[in-house]
């Protein structure tokens, strides 16, 4: 089987005013096609750091990443962006969403850019799915950080990619609330069909996931399914 989520060799080295700072160093990952994967470690071990790379965001010094059986690491700007459009998803901790715009136009705008051309209806659809089917026209700044998340849920969702990532997605949110977007999350995963990759530094959290990758210092530490973790 195609792994969803291929990461060969991961390293990625960036500068900084006391010179180049190791920050991944040999990170290698295979996921399957709807597993779910907490990526699990303390701060500044490099989670957000291998999302970035293993999404796209960010290209890795050496490595390779592929993504449905396709090699990310050396599409040019354009062609990587199409290829996110239509395979990745991401939700952040601080929920990203454009201010200018309200939460139907947040969810619809990566709909047009994928091709829809029912773009506000399917994002009316995704938004009712998370129950913010009577927020439509309210902008970010007038949504509760649980609202902003479940709108940023919907537009991550929308596209339906095949992977789902999400960087602590829960952390600037109060407990109940927190809870309430993961069971959105994993919710959301079941019924779209997508690979779950989760960091986390909140072991809770990441058993809730089938499998646990623990990072340590830019590097894999133990890798296992949850229930043995
Ligand atoms: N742009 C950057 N330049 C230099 N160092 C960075 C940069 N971004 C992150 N780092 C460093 O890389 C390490 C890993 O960061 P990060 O991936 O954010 O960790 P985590 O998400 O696990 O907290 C940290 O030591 C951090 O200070
Ligand atoms: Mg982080």
């Amino acid at each position: 089987m195609t792994a969803a989520i291929d990461l060969h060799d991961i390293r990625l080295t960036l500068p900084s005013a006391a010179g180049p700072v190791k920050i991944l160093c040999g990170v290698s990952l295979s996921v399957v096609p709807g597993e779910t994967v907490a990526l699990l470690g303390p701060s500044g071990s490099g989670k957000s750091s291998l999302l970035m790379v293993a999404a796209g965001l960010e290209a890795p010094t050496a490595g390779r990443v592929c993504i449905d059986g396709t090699d990310i690491t050396k599409m040019g700007e354009d062609e990587l962006a199409r290829f996110r459009r239509g395979h990745i998803g991401i939700v952040f901790q601080s929920f990203h969403l454009i201010p200018t715009m309200t939460a139907l136009e947040n969810v619809a705008v990566p709909l047009e850019l994928a091709g829809a051309r029912d773009a506000f209806d399917r994002a009316k659809t995704e938004l009712e799915a998370v129950g913010l089917g009577k927020r439509l026209d309210h902008y970010p700044g007038q949504l509760s950080g649980g609202e902003q998340q479940r709108v940023a849920l919907a537009r991550a969702i929308a596209t339906r990619p095949s992977v789902l990532f999400a960087d602590e997605p829960t952390g600037n949110l109060d407990t109940q609330t927190g809870e309430e977007i993961s069971e959105l999350l994993f919710a959301l995963h079941t019924r779209a069909k997508t690979t779950l990759f989760l960091v986390t530094h909140e072991e809770r959290l990441a058993r809730q996931c089938g499998r646990i990758v623990r990072l340590r210092d830019g590097l894999i530490v133990a890798d296992a399914s949850a229930s043995s973790a």
